[in-house]
């Protein structure tokens, strides 16, 4: 079964996915980094709080912060229901279980959101 999103999802990833994902070394970390689609990604966040230097651009921030939590609050019981509805279809080495990606996605936003 497909997983049907048909509105828009603020759904954001965390520094640790970003460094997991593009292979962040420390190296990279301390440079200047530009961000193009961070969307509601914490990544920003986390590494602003560790003295470091990212802009993030991205057509969601015209939207308040306020917004975007309220969005992410309309969307994700419906998200995580159909990842529980096809959990088959998906890999659990990173987030363990449906209930665990809920718990990490809201930790992103909540991360993203304390920063605005
Ligand atoms: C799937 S989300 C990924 C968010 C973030 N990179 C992460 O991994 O958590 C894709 C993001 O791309 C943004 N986006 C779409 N079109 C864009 C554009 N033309 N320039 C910059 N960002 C764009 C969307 O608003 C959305 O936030």
């Amino acid at each position: 079964m497909a997983m049907v999103l048909d509105k828009v999802v603020p759904f954001g990833r965390s520094m640790d996915e970003y460094i997991k994902i593009f292979n962040l070394t420390n190296a990279d970390l301390n440079k200047k980094i530009i961000g193009i689609g961070d969307g509601p990604a914490s990544f920003n966040a986390e590494m602003t709080r560790q003295g470091k230097s990212v802009v993030s651009v991205d057509p969601l921030y015209q939207f308040s912060s306020d917004e975007i939590l309220q969005r992410f609050n309309e969307v994700v019981d419906n998200i995580i229901n159909q990842v529980k509805a096809t959990s088959n279809d998906w890999v659990w080495s990173y987030h363990k279980s449906p209930d665990d990606l809920r718990h990490n996605r809201v930790k992103v936003m909540v991360l993203a959101y304390l920063a605005c």
